[in-house]
């Protein structure tokens, strides 16, 4: 009898490496995760060492299948899914990073982006790109790599000009996806979606733009091939001798938050998601249409299949939420995550205490990148438990926010939205979500829809899954929150958080 087979996916995140295995019901079968080290060289920056990355991959998916008593050769195809817009630069030849990997929280290209806003291109970039110019985004970061990285003092690539380097194809540039594919596979690629988070890729004609890779002295050699999400073509397949001892097809690929898109099976236009992680990226599948949004969104590139057109999504993207629980943990207010739903739930409401956790400025839908946290409306009588209670709520509100916007962009009324990643087990949150955005919530049962869409991906490449009709089927609803408040205590709430947001604008200095 032929042994089973499965389907692999590699979730490369802010803050570490899962590696699940994910059967033909889009049931989990096996699951590992590491965390890396997080590097702040200076307030404000954000690096990841680009090797302890792949060592983790590697060893999260040896152990996976290891427990599991899976064997590599089972596998029908791999996913991979990423931290978007994290930057990174390597050598062709000998695989190494020049320089650690600049985190999609890092804020040392500011400066220039507001150059960009002076000089009147921000227009432009939002036109080609979709994107609210903004040092989030990769083309910053990589223009600074190229002019910074000093691979003398790394010792991690061969001294010489970096960028007449990379002009001769000799260094190459990616997003985590790309890093990720080319040790397994040996290629330069990416997806489109990846493609789309760069500031580099115009995402109506559906490739890098010459204009703007000049803008930021990126040349066009060093760029990864763009490819669907999901490709009969693979990206190319792992090596018996190397990744798992086994020849498996790497076929999907996608941005984390588009994969949990895809995982959730919002296939249609008008379905949505939000995911909680270390930010929340609440995701509206558009169609075949690029939405322009007025409301402080992103347009941005959903999904392909090979041989489809694209599907766009408007975004809204949150930087800090579960890293604002994170940080409680920090601060020592809490234990562990799981006793913020305690805390929150021992006093009635915050006491008037709001918290905003703008750590790394404000994303979406007011692109403040100088705001910094703050906490507002503190008496003498305020406890750790209000502050805690406070946090959560500021992951509530934020999301408020990017659903009206997203409501006013896109004239559809929100009747229901699929959450899932880590914070989702918090039914405190949950159900404060549902009570603030006064829509019903699904928290499906397999809650790691990130890995599960790059798995979704990879497996209809490979006809392991024959349509999408398959993966709908596969969707089960684990438990739904309905809104529980009234819509004026709920918008009295929301009103004075809007206060708060402007008291946290504009603080930081260079
Ligand atoms: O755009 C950044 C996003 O992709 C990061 O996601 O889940 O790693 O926080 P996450």
């Amino acid at each position: 009898m032929s042994k089973e087979t499965y389907v692999g996916a590699i979730d490369q995140g802010t803050t570490g490496t899962r590696f699940m295995v994910f059967d033909h019901g889009g049931q989990v079968v096996a699951n590992s995760y590491e965390t890396h080290e997080q590097i702040y060289p200076e307030p404000g920056w954000v690096e990841h060492d680009p090797v302890e990355i792949w060592e983790n991959t590697k060893s999260v998916a040896e152990s996976a299948l290891a427990d599991a008593g899976i064997e590599a050769d089972q596998l029908a195809a791999l996913g991979v899914t990423n931290q978007r817009e994290t930057t990174l630069l390597w050598d062709r030849d000998t695989g190494k990073p020049v320089h650690n990997a600049i985190v999609w929280q890092d804020r040392r290209t500011t400066d220039r982006v507001e150059q960009l806003e002076a000089e009147g291109k921000v227009e432009d970039v939002r036109a080609k790109t979709g994107l609210e110019a903004d040092a989030y985004f990769s083309a910053t970061k990589a223009e600074w790599l190229l002019n910074n990285a000093d691979p003398i003092k790394t010792q991690r690539a061969r001294p010489a000009d970096l960028k007449e380097r990379a002009a001769e194809g000799e260094i190459l540039f990616g997003t985590i996806d790309s890093w990720l594919i080319y040790n397994l596979t040996g290629n330069h690629v990416t997806d489109v979606t990846n493609a789309s988070r760069t500031m580099l890729f115009d995402i109506h004609e559906m490739d890098w733009d010459a204009e703007l890779l000049d803008e930021f002295g990126v040349p066009e050699a060093c760029l990864p091939e763009v490819r669907p999400s999901s490709d009969e073509a693979y990206y190319g397949t792992t090596d018996s001798e190397g990744f798992l001892g086994a020849e498996v097809p790497v076929a999907g690929a996608l941005g984390d938050q588009q994969a949990a898109l895809f995982g959730q099976t919002c296939f249609d236009a008008g379905d949505a998601k939000n995911t909680y992680g270390t930010g929340s990226f609440f995701l509206m599948n558009t169609g075949n249409e690029a939405v322009d949004s007025d409301h402080g969104l992103l347009t941005t590139v959903g999904f392909q299949r090979s041989g489809e057109p694209v599907q766009y999504a408007l975004e809204g993207s949150i930087f800090v939420t579960g890293a604002a629980i994170e940080w409680l943990e920090d601060m020592t207010l809490i234990e562990d995550a799981a006793e913020s739903e305690t805390l929150a739930r021992s006093v009635d409401s915050t006491d008037g205490v709001y918290v905003v956790p703008a750590f790394t400025g404000l994303g979406a839908p007011h692109w403040d990148q100088r705001a910094r946290g703050t906490i507002v409306g503190m008496t003498r009588g305020t406890r750790r438990e209000h502050v805690v209670r406070a946090t959560l709520e500021s992951i509530a509100y934020q999301t408020r926010d990017v659903a009206e916007a997203m409501v006013a962009d896109s004239g559809i009324e929100l009747s229901n939205l699929k959450v899932d990643g880590g914070a989702v087990k918090n039914n405190f949150l949950c159900q404060l979500q549902a009570d603030i955005i006064g829509t019903e919530i699904a928290r499906p049962e397999v809650d790691e829809t990130t890995a599960l869409g790059s798995a979704y991906a990879a497996g209809l490449a490979v006809g392991y899954w024959d349509d999408p009709d398959e993966l709908r089927n596969n969707w089960q609803v684990d438990r739904e929150f309905e809104p529980d408040m009234n819509d004026a205590e709920a918008d009295e709430m929301y009103d004075r958080w809007a206060e708060a947001v402007e008291r946290s604008r504009d603080w930081a200095r260079d």
